[in-house]
């Protein structure tokens, strides 16, 4: 199996949380959008979705599934969504696709939060992927020397604007050894939207698929 069959594997194994009736969120990136084709075949079942991202509300649309606004939907019994990094305690590491804030958003309103992902995902310590953090543009400078005073070293994402019309800064070389204190920190900042760290709010089940089958983590 090459590494998208098992975010593909991944993503089958996540159409077990789907129930009758459920609004269920739906996440970004490649991984996600596995999710998205396959949830296609049983869209009868479901309500409706939220969408995490333009993008993902777009390729649920072209498949015919019903997306709502989060505000009409209220309280989401399930989010299913992909991660940069996690650990076996379930944190994660978000944002690679620049999404993140819609996607805390999401699955902070949820009840589960199911993430899907290739077994290469799987770290003992979150940052070796760069950590992605939404800034309000003309906070780039400032967070970027907080960021340099916490030991990490911000990139800006070239080219890129969120959804939200804000920038990414990557940060690379911070180990981050504490998430929960670490995502709570980098929030307070001024200028900061989110931080990419899903720890206060990590996910509730881990599905990482790899060349001997599918692995889940609660
Ligand atoms: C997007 C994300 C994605 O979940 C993350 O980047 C993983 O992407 P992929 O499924 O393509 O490996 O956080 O903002």
């Amino acid at each position: 199996m090459n590494q998208d069959e098992m975010k593909k594997a991944s993503a089958e194994a996540a159409l077990e949380y789907v129930e009758s009736g459920m609004i269920v969120g739906i996440g970004t990136g490649s991984t996600a959008n596995h999710f998205i084709d396959l949830l296609a075949g049983i869209k009868g079942k479901i309500d409706a979705t939220v969408a995490s991202s333009i993008a993902s509300e777009e390729r649920l649309k072209s498949h015919g599934i019903p997306v709502m606004d989060l505000n009409s939907a209220g309280q989401l019994s399930l989010y299913v969504d992909g991660a940069d990094e996690s650990t076996k305690q379930l944190h994660l590491i978000k944002g690679g696709g620049g999404a993140l804030t819609r996607e805390k958003i999401v699955a902070g309103a949820s009840e589960k939060f199911v993430c899907i992902a290739d077994d290469s995902k799987l770290v003992d310590v979150l940052g070796k992927f760069p950590l992605p953090i939404e800034v309000i543009p003309m906070a780039q400078s400032l967070v970027a020397r907080q960021i340099v005073a916490l030991g990490g070293n911000p990139v800006l994402r070239e080219g890129f604007t969120t959804d939200n019309g804000n920038i990414i800064l990557d940060v690379h070389d911070l180990e981050i050894m504490n998430p929960v204190e670490v995502e709570g920190k980098i929030n307070q900042w001024a200028g900061v939207v989110t931080v990419g760290i899903f720890a206060q709010r990590p996910a509730d089940v881990l599905i990482l698929a790899g060349e001997s089958g599918v692995t889940t983590y609660k």
